[in-house]
């Protein structure tokens, strides 16, 4: 595989600050509500996980399967968890033709600058034909998306037009504490728009879209 340059993928927040990571990681799907999601959705055999960050999503997926995640920094993967790592990209990655029954992707497509179009490409070129391929992303017009400046949700259009149906699940982002949930959101949207209103937790509304190939 070409070597990956850093013009070839999105520098994520979390390859250089891991604590932080932990943070949103924990908060953003408290209840687990996306990752019961994706159990029952995602079949059993070979599945990829695009733009893994650290494995946290994979290494809770409890049905019998053999996961792969696909990750292009080399500080985000935890390798002392049970899953395949490899380095690559959504718009590259080194697999044959029709191999995965599944692909998912959670919170990576939607990182400005991914190309969706070459992405879709690859992935279904490498899930074997009646797979199946999940995008997990923000739904937007919720409390937390709110708080940015630019849009934050997902292209909805693109993936409509592309065949994909969606489902959204109503969560939020709930903090272990005060300090934690300060840490990340001003990190985030800025000390001066989050200075009254710092919580515990944030309405938060993901959208979970899947296309049979
Ligand atoms: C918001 S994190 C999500 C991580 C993980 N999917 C999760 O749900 O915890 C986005 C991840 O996408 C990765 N990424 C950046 N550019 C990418 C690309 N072109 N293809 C695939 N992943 C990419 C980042 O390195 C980062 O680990």
């Amino acid at each position: 595989m070409k070597k990956i340059k850093n013009e070839d993928y999105i520098h994520f927040y979390g390859s250089d600050h891991k604590d932080l990571f932990e943070i949103e990681r924990k908060a953003m799907d408290r209840d687990a509500l996306v990752i019961k999601r994706l159990d029952e959705l995602l079949p059993n055999g070979r599945v990829v996980d695009i733009g893994a960050g650290n494995g946290y999503t994979a290494s809770r997926l409890t049905k019998d399967r053999i996961m792969t995640c696909v990750e292009p920094s080399t500080t985000m993967p935890n390798f002392d968890l049970p899953v395949n790592w490899v380095w690559g990209t959504a718009e590259k990655m080194p697999f044959h033709d029709n191999y995965f029954d599944a692909a998912y992707s959670t919170w990576a497509y939607f990182l400005p600058g991914v190309d969706k179009t070459k992405g879709l490409a690859e992935v279904k070129r490498v899930v074997k034909k009646d797979g199946l391929i999940i995008v997990v992303d923000n739904a937007g017009e919720d409390e937390f998306c709110s708080f940015a400046d630019s849009c934050i949700s997902s292209d909805k259009e693109f993936y409509e037009k592309n065949g994909f149906s969606s489902e959204m699940i109503k969560t939020s982002f709930r903090f272990d504490s005060l300090k934690e949930s300060k840490a990340l959101m001003w990190t985030f949207f800025g000390k001066e728009k989050m200075k009254d209103n710092i919580k515990l937790e944030y309405e938060y509304k993901v959208i979970i879209y899947s296309l049979k190939v």
